[in-house]
């Protein structure tokens, strides 16, 4: 393998900055100067660059685009209190994009590239890191397979790239979300697990079915039985059901999520019962009836934790009670952004400056 240092860096000569409007940022849409890339070929992985962010060239042949050969991640960078940006778990994304990478025939990608491109692409893009409030730098790391040829083996070359977005939050208020008991998105045993591109097209019709009827996303259920919760559309669920945290145990068809862990691990620190376990519509409809749901949210990177306002099941809407200042979700929030941000201890180290 070449030295990955230094990184080779061209600087854009036509910074986009001052168009970026902070006060009305929205998810995904505008995109920082520079994007990191370096290409996979020979069984190595190659001379990598900083590049200004733009279109690029691409084999029409390659198996990414035909057989859904790519990989990605999402991740924030965050504006300290006291200056400076530091980066949240980066390590568990990175882990989480070579699980991603195995399932789905990709290369290894080392920690120190990883780790390198990231901190050298967000310090050349930190004026774009945003620092308003429940702001922050997205991170799009992702890798794609780059072979000329529509043979349907894995890709021999690959390109694994980084882009950064500012932001705002991805649900502004909220949700409504029904059971899906028609579609799935994963099963036992495929890639659910996986970050991998085609999960998130083939969940796209059943979700835009379900806003045609006015939710905002699908709860998805088991493949077999069409009856345990595995997550929701860009997010982990978890339930407050009679003072306990609950939520899906991890399996072969759900992904572990990084917030829905930094979630879990912070109940346990606040002493709450944590069950990672099956959990079916009907307990939480039940639980619901019987005044037992306290709560309900995702949990995610981009969705941060959205609360749910409504459930659909069978056909009817049900909504949940309000939920106060104390509510688990709510202080859960808060101590993530007070890590976050530099503003709270970061008792799990967390955080990593770039
Ligand atoms: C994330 O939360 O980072 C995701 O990848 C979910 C979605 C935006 C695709």
């Amino acid at each position: 393998m070449i030295d990955i240092l230094p990184i080779r860096t061209q600087r854009t000569t036509a910074s986009r900055l001052a168009t970026l409007d902070f006060d009305h940022l929205e998810f995904g849409k505008a995109f920082a100067d520079h994007m990191f890339a370096v290409d996979f070929r020979d069984g190595e992985w190659q001379e990598a660059q900083i590049v200004p962010y733009g279109d690029m060239a691409v084999s029409p042949a390659n198996s990414a685009l035909h057989y859904g050969q790519a990989i990605f991640e999402g991740m924030k960078a965050y504006h300290q209190a006291d200056g400076g940006t530091a980066l949240f778990r980066p390590l568990d994304n990175w882990a989480r994009l070579n699980k991603s990478a195995e399932r789905m025939c990709m290369p290894a990608m080392p920690e120190e590239l990883f780790m390198q491109g990231l901190r050298e692409l967000i310090k050349l893009d930190a004026d774009w890191v945003p620092t308003g409030a429940g702001s922050s730098l997205y991170i799009r790391p992702f890798m794609f397979a780059t072979d000329g040829f529509i043979g349907v083996r894995p890709s021999e070359s690959y390109r694994f790239m980084i882009f950064t977005c500012p932001v705002g939050l991805y649900y502004n208020k909220p949700l409504r979300v029904r059971f899906e008991q028609k579609y799935v998105r994963s099963v036992e045993g495929g890639a659910g697990f996986a970050k991998n591109a085609g999960n998130y097209g083939a969940a796209m019709y059943p979700t835009k079915l379900a806003q045609q009827e006015g939710y905002n996303q699908l709860i998805w259920t088991d493949a077999s039985e069409h009856q345990y919760v595995e997550e929701s559309g860009t997010m982990n669920a978890i339930f407050v059901i009679d003072g306990k945290v609950i939520t899906p145990a991890l399996s072969t068809s759900i992904l572990d999520g990084v917030t829905r862990r930094s979630v879990l691990e912070l109940a346990r620190d606040l002493g709450l019962t944590v069950e990672e376990r099956k959990v079916s519509s009907r307990e939480i409809m039940e639980a619901l009836a019987a005044g037992k749901l306290e709560e309900a949210f995702g949990a995610g990177t981009a969705a941060t934790i959205a609360p749910i306002a409504t459930i659909g099941y069978e056909g009817h809407d049900y909504d949940l009670p309000a939920v106060g200042p104390d509510a688990f979700s709510k202080r859960v929030g808060a101590a993530l952004d007070a890590i976050r941000t530099g503003e709270g201890a970061d008792a799990h180290n967390w955080m990593v400056r770039v």
